[in-house]
């Protein structure tokens, strides 16, 4: 018997509801060899930025009781190598991106999502706000209703495709900023990007990562993923997209 798992997602047709979480399969490649990437909902990208990135120094990985801690610092290829050889990838082979976009500033974000514009293969773009904002000494822009707003809005005015606003836990009242950038014209949400965290050696009491902190994920976090709009399903999936509309 087959089952029809099609669904929509932002008004985007997917063949079924599971998709990638951002930075745990790369842009695909890697994962092909385990999962056929074009049987997925999408591929969610790692987030790419404008420039290339090293990323943070190792160790980038903790475990937990219950989790991990990663600190990969966004290492990535930059926006001009993620054209050219990755996203055509995904397209040859037929599967659905969703691209996760990360910046420093509202600019870069927006210099972003113009670089997106009639890419192959692009079906939505998810908008990684969990970054530090460089014009207002490093606040991440996740955790400012204003800030995550204004990122938001600069994407929606470019993007050619749905795009999806990735939340973070760590703030007080995650609803607020739902709303804010709901209203900024985010098509969906998603939740819920890694707790920050500090994992410390017993012996030394040092911390264990390189970059001294990093974010929890994994069945630890499950708990913390706030229901949606009333939609209590969300409770349990750590990373899920929501529409709103
Ligand atoms: C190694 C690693 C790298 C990640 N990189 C990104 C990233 O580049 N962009 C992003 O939005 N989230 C990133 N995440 C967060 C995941 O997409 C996801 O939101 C988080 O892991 C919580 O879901 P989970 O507990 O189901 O893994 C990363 C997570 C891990 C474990």
């Amino acid at each position: 018997m087959t089952v029809d798992l099609s669904t929509t997602l932002a008004g985007v047709a997917l063949p079924m509801p599971v998709l990638t979480a951002s930075g745990c399969a790369a842009a695909g490649r890697e994962l092909d060899a385990f999962v056929d990437v074009s049987a997925l909902g999408a591929v969610v990208t790692k987030s790419v930025m404008r420039a290339p990135r090293t990323g943070r120094p190792t160790p980038r990985m903790a475990e937990t009781p219950s989790g991990m801690l990663n600190s990969i610092g966004l290492q990535g290829p930059g926006i001009d190598a993620f054209l050219e050889h990755d996203l055509p990838w995904l397209a040859s082979r037929g599967a659905r991106a969703v691209v996760s976009i990360a910046g420093s500033s509202v600019e870069e974000y927006a210099d972003l999502a113009d670089r997106l514009r009639g890419a192959p293969g692009l079906a939505l773009i998810e908008v990684n706000i969990s970054c530090p904002n460089v014009e207002d000494r490093g606040k991440v822009f996740a955790c400012s209703a204003p800030a995550a707003s204004a990122v938001v809005a600069a994407v929606a005015e470019r993007a050619d495709v749905p795009i999806l606003a990735k939340l973070s836990p760590d703030v007080t009242d995650i609803v607020a900023i739902a709303r804010a950038v709901v209203d900024a014209g985010a098509h969906g949400l998603s939740l819920i990007n890694t707790l920050l965290g500090l994992v410390l050696d017993p012996d030394t009491l040092r911390p264990v990562l390189a970059g001294i902190t990093g974010g929890l994920s994994g069945p630890a976090v499950r708990p913390v993923a706030p229901p949606c709009q009333g939609c209590r399903c969300w409770g349990w999936a750590a990373s899920a997209a929501a529409p709103t509309r």
